[in-house]
């Protein structure tokens, strides 16, 4: 029985991954292990609330296991060497440079990891894949193990996860399933059932789905794209409801009856965000053009277009409806994270609606309950459109959403924080110039009720 866990990667999965095995699993020693210093010292924070990610429930469950059997620490090398399985959970991020440049995922961190645990290891592992990876990287991974290690035995399990952050902790205490994909000789199988007895302290055994380490690791990227194709499929109805005269949330509640189709996933939106969706899907493109599957590239690649083009039209019809221009005209944001419940902001549409507006000269002013100013600044220069200094001089960012409203030309709805909703809507209309408009990019906010107070209020696919 697995007694001593490592993971390698104390982020958005990693951390709350590794925080529920080791609540579930006390008699499991779990050590989580990063070469960010800051996000380790972060991790071992006394004040819960300074945790370096923003997740409901992970406090209580940090709080819990933490110093009991679960570690946060950046010696990399002892938690290795003390363990007997160790999770990869580092981040795969697309390519910014040469061969598939952004699209195909840049796996150097894996690589660095790979070549880490075979210098360091003593005795037999066995080495988890937690982190999202191309199809048949685990080969990958065997051969830097059984080339450059101490010729001690590696077993390489697949593990992906399947967690949407905001509701980690639920997603890791109830999940769908867990799958995992080993070698089928009798060395794999006996590795995916000692990972399959770490889940099963806490997961029914008929939740636990295991495979061949191939349709795993193809699994987690097939999963992403789905959800996110369902994303852009109504989001493709959305406009076309916008002029037509349907409203989308009635058609996305009539085919989600459906029981084929179900109710999930149909919310159009301003656009999908996130660290995974559009990695994942440009992985899968780049992997089927390696192959030379042209079709099935060209099919999924679909989805990522449909996206910019939603993120772009919002801004587009901002612009538009502001008469033409909004060049010196203040503009407020509520939201910046790229979905509620989270401080998480990668690929946030926040961003790319922001960086149009400022092209054009407005002056945004942004609010969100959980990203700070460092943050955002930091998303609108890794764009790189324009200087840093240009973009702190077309953005303010406050801690009080009401002075974002005042004296703005318009409000705009970025993520679907809940406590939007039950904002002083009266107090923030009297404090903007006249017209005030709403362009809600989630269909969060009351229509009639904007309405009725005097603002002008725009929604997706209406
Ligand atoms: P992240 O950037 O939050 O965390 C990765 C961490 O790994 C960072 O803290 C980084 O410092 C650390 N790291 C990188 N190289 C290292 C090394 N050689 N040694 C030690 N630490 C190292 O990323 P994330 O969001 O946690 O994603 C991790 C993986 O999980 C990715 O492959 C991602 O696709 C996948 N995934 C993410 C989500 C999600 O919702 N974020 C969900 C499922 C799967
Ligand atoms: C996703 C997958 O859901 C998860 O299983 C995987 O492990 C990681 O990637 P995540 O990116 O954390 O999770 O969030 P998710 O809830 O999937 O939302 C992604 C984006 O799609 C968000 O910007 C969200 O606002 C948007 N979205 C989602 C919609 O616009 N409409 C919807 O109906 C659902």
């Amino acid at each position: 029985m697995i007694k001593n866990i490592c993971c390698i990667g104390a982020g958005y999965v990693g951390g709350p991954t590794m925080a529920v095995i080791a609540k579930k699993c006390p008699h499991i020693k779990v050590t989580v292990v990063d070469l960010n210093q800051d996000r380790i010292d972060a991790w071992n924070n006394e004040d819960l609330k300074k945790l370096p990610i923003y997740e409901p429930g992970l406090d209580e469950v940090v709080q819990e296991a933490r110093g009991r059997n679960l570690f946060f620490s950046t010696e990399v090398d002892k938690a290795i060497e003390e363990a007997e399985m160790i999770f990869i959970s580092v981040n795969t991020p697309t390519k910014t440079y040469g061969v598939g440049k952004g699209m195909a995922a840049d796996l150097k961190y894996i690589e660095l990891c790979a070549r880490q645990i075979a210098r360091v290891a003593k005795e037999d592992k066995i080495v988890v894949e937690k982190s999202t990876l191309p199809v048949r990287t685990a080969q990958a991974i065997k051969n830097i193990l059984d080339h450059t290690g101490n010729g001690v035995n590696f077993q390489i399990l697949s593990n992906p996860e399947f967690l949407a952050e905001g509701t980690a902790i639920e997603d890791l205490f109830e999940p769908d399933r867990v799958l995992i994909g080993g070698d089928t000789t009798p060395e794999g199988e006996k590795a995916i059932q000692q990972l399959v007895d770490v889940y099963a302290n806490w997961v029914a055994k008929d939740n636990i789905l295991t495979t061949n380490v191939w349709s795993s690791e193809l699994s987690k990227l097939t999963a992403n794209a789905f959800l996110a194709q369902r994303v852009s499929s109504i989001n493709a109805m959305s406009e076309l409801c916008e002029k037509t005269g349907a409203d989308v949330n009635e058609v996305a509640k009539a085919i989600g009856m459906d029981s084929r189709i179900g109710p999930k996933f149909l919310k159009a939106s301003v656009g999908f965000g996130g660290s995974c969706f559009q990695k994942d899907i440009l992985n899968l493109v780049y992997i089927a053009k390696t192959y030379g599957l042209n079709e099935v590239a060209d099919y999924w690649e679909q989805v990522i277009v449909m996206n910019d083009h939603q993120k772009r039209r919002f801004a587009k019809n901002i612009i538009s409806t502001l008469y033409n221009t909004v060049s010196g005209k203040k503009i407020a944001f509520l939201g910046w994270a790229f979905k509620k419940d989270t401080n998480d902001t990668r690929e946030s549409a926040a961003i790319y609606v922001a960086d149009d507006l400022i092209s054009e000269q407005a002056i945004i002013s942004i609010f969100d309950p959980k990203v700070g100013k460092e943050q955002i600044l930091l998303d609108l220069n890794y764009l790189e459109t324009r200087s840093g200094e240009e973009n702190n001089k077309y953005v303010q960012i406050e801690s009080d959403p009401y002075k974002v409203a005042k004296d703005s030309h318009a409000i705009a709805v970025l993520t679907e924080w809940d406590e939007f909703k039950s904002y002083d809507w009266q107090k923030i209309y009297d404090s903007m110039l006249k017209p005030a408009f709403v362009f809600d990019g989630r269909n969060l906010l009351d229509k009639k009720e904007l309405e009725k107070i005097g603002f002008i209020y725009q929604t997706i696919g209406s």
